[in-house]
């Protein structure tokens, strides 16, 4: 179980999180909601603990061991993964060499395959490509899912997987996180689309850096729709003078 107890997180002048709790137990397929700029990425970046995202008070725990001060490479050893909302460059770098790290991943050619065309990608176009600038951004994101097919983590937050990527695509999302759930794997979606969020079990709802309400996905989701699509605030907690007007 991955697990953030009582996590604020600041930056000078601004409180971006505030006394979150999620716990995120492995077999179960998680959702964050919210609009943007609720605080969403913040959330995958103190997970996967980049630098400058250690939180200013709270615990990161990662089955009862506090895992708060490991750095992203040893979170990454302990198979915690992040997947991007803006996928990186790596230039110079081939797709095949990305994929195996360089060639230290134990993969054969099959399974590299498997994994291109299980995102939409043509391996015999794609293999020797660059990923650089010269790939689109939905390409990019793509080939960093196929990355997760390979290294199976065990612990993977997806940062809006379906932007850049056509709604055609949907599916294949879909599939992904489905095939992460299989090999034991534990998805966190991010998102602030509904229909992204409905292939997974449980979900927080966030605004303003603060966790509004969690439970089944579906729930969860109405109450999203119900309030924050029409939200004539978004991302300003709720004042004294909004609840006197009653919102
Ligand atoms: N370094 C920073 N300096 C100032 N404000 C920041 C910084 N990092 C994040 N924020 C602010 O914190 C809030 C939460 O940002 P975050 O990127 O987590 O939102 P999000 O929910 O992922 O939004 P989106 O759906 O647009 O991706 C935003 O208001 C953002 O502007
Ligand atoms: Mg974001």
């Amino acid at each position: 179980m991955l697990e953030l107890k009582n996590v604020s997180y600041e930056i000078p002048g601004k409180k971006i999180l505030e006394n979150l709790n999620l716990k995120f137990i492995s077999g179960k397929k998680y959702a964050i909601l919210g609009t943007n700029g609720a605080g969403k990425s913040t959330i995958g970046y103190i997970i996967m603990g980049l630098e400058d995202y250690k939180p200013t008070t709270g615990n990161i725990l990662l089955d009862q061991k506090d895992i708060t001060n490991k750095s992203v490479f040893e979170r990454a050893k302990l198979g915690i993964t992040l997947m991007w909302q803006e996928p990186a460059r790596y230039e110079g770098l081939s797709v095949y060499v990305y994929l195996t790290l360089g060639g230290r991943l134990n993969v054969n050619k099959e399974e590299i395959f498997d994994a291109l065309n299980k995102v939409g990608l043509d391996p015999n176009l794609y293999l020797n490509r660059f990923v650089d600038k010269s790939l689109s951004g939905g390409e990019r994101k793509r080939i960093e899912l196929a990355s997760i097919l390979l290294l199976k983590p065990k612990y993977v937050v997806l940062d809006e997987p379906d932007s850049g990527i056509d709604i055609m695509s949907l599916d294949m999302i879909n599939n992904v996180i489905d095939y992460i759930s299989s090999y034991g794997g534990t998805p966190i979606v991010i998102t602030h689309r509904e229909e992204m969020a409905f292939n997974t079990d449980e979900a927080y709802l966030v605004c303003a850096g603060k966790i509004l309400t969690h439970g089944p996905t579906q729930k969860v989701v109405e109450i999203f729709k119900n309030i924050c699509n029409t939200c004539s605030h978004p991302n300003i907690p709720v004042t004294e003078e909004l609840k006197l007007n009653g919102r």
